[in-house]
């Protein structure tokens, strides 16, 4: 019962910012990222030079990102831009050796969705900065940041600019009560949920999510487009040891 009136609450509370804000409201909300965000979000790209996900730079050589994004890739067929919030400009694209999904991942219910990708030649060490993966659990009402060149609208392509959005981690239970029509939200996943406008869109999935400069998360699903459900990301804090073995022995 309780969940369900916290949902009602937000959901009323949502209506009624979108009414009195309709003006400010742009999906996926959020500003033009600043440069620095551009040294550890990457941008899978296809041949064509389309983003197709996002990523995060986690050694020299290794990328982390959505298993949803790459499952059935090539990796001659994906680029990997990084070095730039604008992708038109700056920037330096990678050629693909490998792709590693994580084991367990199942599309249908997207549990685990985590993937490694092994560059074919190291980053340029001008283009990237490292991101460190934080082993610490993320509670609710953390703050965190999120980036993407994901769609600024329903159905939109994605953004050839970078944008940031702050969030906070949202209920788990409220969340699950929110998504119970889509798929169970389990303890690798955590929500953020702030209000209708402001989320991710088409072209966001794989995307870090950052907490005091350390990486948290990575955007896995939901209800595109900032309509007024909380987004789900991957958590990293448990697949801390899974990455780093990616990186040593992969
Ligand atoms: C890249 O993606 C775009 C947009 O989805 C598509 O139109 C284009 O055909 C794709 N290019 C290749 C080489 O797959
Ligand atoms: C989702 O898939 C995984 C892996 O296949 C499985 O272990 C898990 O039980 C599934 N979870 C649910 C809620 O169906
Ligand atoms: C993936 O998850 C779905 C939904 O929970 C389940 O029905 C299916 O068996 C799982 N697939 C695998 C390969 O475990």
């Amino acid at each position: 019962m309780m969940r369900k009136w916290l949902v009602y609450a937000i959901l009323i509370t949502a209506l009624f910012i979108k009414d009195s804000q309709e003006s400010a409201l742009r999906i996926i909300g959020g500003d033009e990222a600043p440069s620095k965000f551009g040294f550890f979000h990457v941008s899978l790209q296809n041949l064509t030079g389309h983003h197709v996900c996002g990523g995060a730079v986690v050694s020299d050589r290794h990328v982390v990102t959505a298993a949803h994004c790459v499952q059935n890739a090539e990796p001659q067929y994906i680029k990997a831009v990084v070095g730039t919030t604008n992708l038109d400009e700056g920037g330096n694209s990678y050629d693909l050796e490998s792709i590693r999904i994580f084991n367990d991942f199942n599309f249908s219910n997207k549990t685990n969705d985590l993937a490694v990708i092994k560059l074919a030649k190291p980053f340029n060490s001008n283009d990237v900065e490292i991101i460190e993966i934080d082993p610490t659990n993320l509670n609710e009402n953390d703050e965190v940041t999120l980036t993407g060149f994901g769609a600024r609208e329903v159905n939109g392509a994605s953004s050839r600019l970078m944008h940031v959005l702050e969030l906070t981690v949202f209920s788990q239970e409220t969340c699950q009560y929110a998504m119970r029509y889509t798929r169970p939200v389990d303890v690798n996943m955590f929500c953020t949920f702030t209000r209708i406008g402001e989320g991710t869109c088409h072209g966001d999935s794989g995307g870090p999510i950052v907490k005091n400069k350390k990486l948290v998360g990575l955007v896995s699903w939901g209800i595109p487009c900032a309509v007024g459900f909380p987004d789900v990301h991957t958590r990293m804090a448990p697949f801390f040891d899974w990455i780093q073995s990616q990186i040593k022995q992969f």
